[in-house]
């Protein structure tokens, strides 16, 4: 019998990279925040707090830590910026308190950074679609130097007006759905506004939907894992069950009640964006010693 990992499964680039970024500063012996949590996942904000990594809530908590009284001499502590960014004025109080700021913003996030601080410059109204309570849509707006919208729906879109000799650069967030984004767009083209379309749809999350596809189309048994609340896990698990009945969805190898027909050849296995590595080497390596 043959076990199978999905090509993309678990953390995408820029998840890991600022997992792996909290990681490396622990062993510098500073003490570490993060500004928020550095991902959608219990057991790895848990093992970080072992560690005495701690998160801040927000901008109230940062500017409280700032007020702090630190030992002469003692080393800055340090504040990572998590995968979704946040705005400019959260790096500028950073900066202008003397923390340490570690940026692990995604690389894919800071480009929609420059992007709409460029066009603010220029004078044009910046049009973000995503959700805008989604903190990096936040983040996005963040750094807008000029007028700023946030859109998520078609009807938002209708209604949306640009004061007239206005230009408009459109951005959407990394996650948002690329048929929706379609569509939206569609309708600022039909309004003939003066716009510059830049498309920022991350392609992880597809590809991990891809890779899963491929994989629950070959396999007899599917292992699906991620957490209880995760929508992009529950999406992947309904991309899964259509091409195989037996698929699982697991939060933990304990959920793993495994009962597997007699000629099974082909196990495959995915995960949620927020699934850490160590958990999916754990079920592969479960299924693999124990079947
Ligand atoms: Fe992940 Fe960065 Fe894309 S955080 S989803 S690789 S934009």
């Amino acid at each position: 019998m043959e076990v199978r990992l999905a090509e993309c499964a678990g953390f995408c680039f820029g998840v890991k990279r600022a997992v792996d970024t909290v990681y490396e500063q622990v062993e510098t012996g500073k003490t570490i925040y993060t500004y928020g949590p550095i991902v959608h996942n219990g057991e790895v904000v848990r093992d970080l707090e072992k560690k005495g990594v701690r998160v801040i809530e927000g901008k109230g908590e940062l500017l409280r830590l700032a007020e702090e009284e630190r030992p002469d001499g003692g080393p800055l502590p340090a504040v990572v910026i998590r995968a979704h960014g946040v705005p400019r004025e959260i790096q500028e109080i950073l900066k202008e308190k003397g923390l340490e700021c570690v940026d692990a913003t995604c690389p894919f996030v800071k480009k929609i950074h420059r992007i709409v601080e460029k066009a603010g410059e220029e004078g044009r109204h910046v049009v973000i679609v995503g959700d805008p309570s989604h903190p990096e849509v936040e983040g996005i707006k963040g750094w807008c130097s000029g007028p700023a919208t946030v859109i998520e729906t078609r009807e938002e879109a209708e209604r949306f007006f640009l004061p007239e000799g206005e230009n408009v650069c459109v951005v959407s967030q990394t996650t948002f759905n690329y048929n929706k984004f379609q569509d939206i767009v569609e309708i600022f083209q039909k309004k003939g506004y003066n716009d510059t379309i830049v498309n920022t749809i991350c392609n992880a999350t597809e590809e991990r939907q891809r890779s899963a596809k491929a994989i629950a189309a070959e396999a007899d048994v599917m292992i699906v894992i991620g957490g209880e609340h995760s929508s992009n896990t529950r999406k992947l698990y309904d991309i899964c069950v259509r091409e195989c009945a037996n698929t699982y969805f697991i939060q933990t190898l304990d959920d793993l009640h495994l009962e597997l027909p007699k000629a099974v050849r082909l196990v495959g296995i995915t995960a949620g964006a927020s699934t850490p590595n160590k958990l999916i080497e754990e079920v592969q390596n479960y299924v693999r010693v124990n079947f």
